[in-house]
């Protein structure tokens, strides 16, 4: 008998599914099984541990979807590393050389278009202690100011660490390893690692100049996800912002099935585009994420999430357990923020200062023949000939972008390539950079057309 199977022998207890899934993790935590290791076919076990294929298959099914073991076609079964909390993406898009004089890279607001916190936190009246760990979690005068604000009328919402905090949240507590779940693609890295992590199957609904492509959805849709992702306006990467048609023909659909839809609104306030929710024609259906990052600042980590009570009741309780509640200082700066006359002006002039910089990046790389689609936001989303070439002949001209390779769903660039640009952080001279991204998206025709 190969080692490797009796080393899964000596730990069998029961000769179960259960029992044989067991018996490998406790292999794997006795540091007898090693990460990379492959595992010999289904067959080959069955046979030498007396136990019908279908057991074996089962617990393969079962090891597969913890993300314990991994199943790649040529290399086989192996055992998945254990060290890896989610995937690799986040950390790929955004790794670059460091001697970079215009980093695009990032995806993150100028910090010179934030509003100045100052003049806000000195003048900031200190909320009491509260009285008990499971006081409401939510400053009341908060969750009034956002209510009155949101793109429709919510139960209820929650305030959290930032969208990735409720992103996290919701796939820790909404999910179950095996689920099926569509994303809207490109899609942001972390929620691809997030959801990986989790051991969700995944499957994207490609975007068109108005938003999902609704035959993508109906076709995905028969294949009973348990939730939709979506980011209705400032998509990031792609600048794509929902029309209300087609929200209201995406919640059409939804609405005929037994599906959430988690929306992402990353960009909050900056955002061009007006706010858009499902949440409009199937409420109870909807969670909706608005972040505050990038108009006041992404080192204040807080954003809010709304939705019905079957949905964040889960939520809520999972956080009590954790971190309890975000906390009520932060929430005291935000609705003061909110309420500020100068806060407010100086988010409007960061969303037209924004605007201005994407369009005029965009105009002069339509002029030199790349089109870019989209129409708000911080990123474009540019088509190269070649990803790694586009990549490297920006760095090597001083400016990091991020490959587009890490915003797609199996790793690789399946259909065009692409590199996302922070036209955001460009402040000037937008044509020159313009023209080396025009330069870069053209980079590597010679391999392309010799090969
Ligand atoms: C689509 C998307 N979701 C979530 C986030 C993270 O937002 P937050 O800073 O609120 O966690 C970002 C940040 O860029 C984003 O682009």
């Amino acid at each position: 008998m190969s080692s490797l199977i009796s080393v899964v022998e000596q730990r069998l207890d029961e000769p179960t599914t259960k029992g044989l899934a067991r018996a490998v993790t406790r292999a794997i935590r006795d540091g007898a099984l090693e990460p990379g290791q492959r595992l010999p076919p289904i067959r080959t076990f069955a046979e030498q541990l007396m136990l019908s294929p279908t057991t074996v298959s089962a617990a393969w099914q079962l090891l597969a979807r913890s993300g314990t073991i991994r199943t790649d076609g040529r290399r086989g079964t192996t055992i998945a590393p254990t060290d890896q909390v989610g995937g690799d993406r986040y950390v790929r898009a955004l790794r670059h050389e460091s001697d970079v004089s215009l980093d695009l890279s990032t995806g993150t607001p100028d910090a010179t278009l934030l509003p100045d916190l100052g003049a806000v936190l000195s003048g900031l009246s200190i909320s009491p202690t509260p009285a008990s760990y499971l006081d409401d979690p939510v400053l009341a005068e908060l969750r009034a100011a956002l209510l009155s604000d949101w793109p429709y009328a919510a139960d209820d919402l929650v305030v959290v660490d930032g969208a990735l905090d409720a992103l996290d949240l919701v796939v820790r507590t909404l999910l179950r390893p095996g689920d099926l779940v569509l994303v809207d693609t490109p899609a942001f890295p972390p929620l691809l690692d997030l959801l990986e992590h989790r051991g969700v199957e995944v499957a994207g609904i490609p975007l068109d100049a108005t938003g999902p492509v609704l035959s993508e959805l109906e076709t995905a849709l028969a294949g009973r996800p348990a939730a939709v992702f979506l980011q209705p306006r400032s998509h990031n990467p792609t600048g794509v912002t929902m029309s209300p048609t087609r929200a209201r023909a995406l919640a059409r659909m939804v609405g005929a099935r037994d599906v959430f839809v988690v929306e992402d609104d990353s960009a909050g306030p900056i955002a061009a585009g007006e706010p858009i929710s499902l949440g409009q024609w199937v409420p109870d259906q909807v969670l909706h994420i608005r972040s505050f990052s990038k108009s006041f600042g992404p080192d204040l980590r807080i954003a809010a999430m709304s939705g019905p009570p079957g949905l964040l009741s889960p939520v809520r309780r999972a956080r009590a357990l954790g971190q309890g509640w975000t906390s009520r200082l932060l929430q005291h700066l935000l609705v003061t923020l909110l309420e500020s006359p100068a806060a407010l002006g100086q988010v409007a002039r960061a969303r037209a200062e924004y605007a201005r910089r994407r369009e005029l990046v965009v105009q002069r790389l339509a002029e030199r023949g790349v089109d870019v689609g989209g129409t708000d936001g911080i990123n474009i989303w540019v088509p190269v000939r070649d990803e790694a070439a586009a990549v490297l002949r920006l760095a090597s001209q001083g400016i990091a972008v991020s490959p587009g390779s890490p915003f797609s769903i199996d790793r690789r660039t399946v259909e065009a390539a692409h590199i996302r640009v922070t036209t955001g952080l460009v402040r000037d001279d937008h044509r020159r950079v313009a023209d080396l991204i025009a330069d870069a998206a053209d980079a590597g025709a010679w391999t392309a057309q010799h090969r």
